[in-house]
């Protein structure tokens, strides 16, 4: 059984993380391993009602501040009633997008800083860091190109901010990336999914195993 292990998925739009995801769910349901796959903002009821105020396109008004702290609240409300029972429980967990998301969006992205949203998020979840982190790195521009041509998929207010915006957020993942390798493992993005996913199942395996 996998011990307590708790690995996020994280990358700028596009990138292809929840299709990756999706990928891996199903060699863990093939390989009979037990785990629980969640998202960000969301997971539970509550925390996808909180998404459905943070991402509507409509809420244009919101302020950096606000938005930080729903993304927040989310955040804490999912985890303490999802994520930390089942690690709890023994679980192995994956979740797209955690609180790096939080710290590149917000911190940079916004310009709020990441320490100022790493602080309110340690009120919201304490210090709990994910064991490893896989980063899909992608240009923005490939990313959102890519967003365009599946114009089927939800679009949120993130979505359609600027590419300047999308710049700083990618730029902030590989700033996360260099000041925590031994957590962030990255990953080349900007190839077919089906490549993307191999590495990253090979990824998730050998830390299965390592466990
Ligand atoms: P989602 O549709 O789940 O996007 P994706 O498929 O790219 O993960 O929407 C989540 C959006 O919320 C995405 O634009 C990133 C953003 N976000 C933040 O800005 N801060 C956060 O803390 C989180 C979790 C997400």
């Amino acid at each position: 059984m996998v011990r307590n292990l708790f690995i996020t998925f994280e990358g700028p739009e596009g990138a292809g993380k929840t299709s990756v995801l999706k990928a891996i769910v199903e060699r863990l349901e093939n390989e009979h391993i037990e785990f629980l796959s969640t998202r960000e903002p969301g997971g539970i009821e509550i925390a996808e009602k909180i998404r459905e105020i943070i991402l509507n396109p409509e809420h244009t008004a919101m302020d950096a501040h606000t938005e930080a702290l729903l993304y927040a609240s989310a955040r804490s409300q999912h985890f303490y009633e999802k994520v930390e029972p089942a690690l709890q429980s023994g679980k192995l967990v994956l979740c797209d997008r955690f609180i790096d998301s939080s710290l590149v969006y917000q911190g940079i992205g916004r310009g709020l800083g990441i320490e100022k949203v790493r602080a309110i998020n340690e009120f919201a979840i304490g210090t709990r860091m994910p064991d490893k982190t896989i980063l899909f790195d992608l240009e923005p521009a490939i990313g959102l190109a890519r967003i365009e041509a599946n114009r089927q998929n939800e679009i949120n207010r993130l979505d359609v901010e600027s590419l300047a915006f999308h710049e700083k957020v990618r730029n902030g993942y590989l700033q996360l990336a260099v000041e925590d390798p031994n957590r962030i493992i990255l990953i080349d993005a900007n190839r077919p999914l089906k490549e993307v996913a191999e590495e990253a199942w090979l990824i998730v395996k050998s830390l299965i195993e390592e466990k």
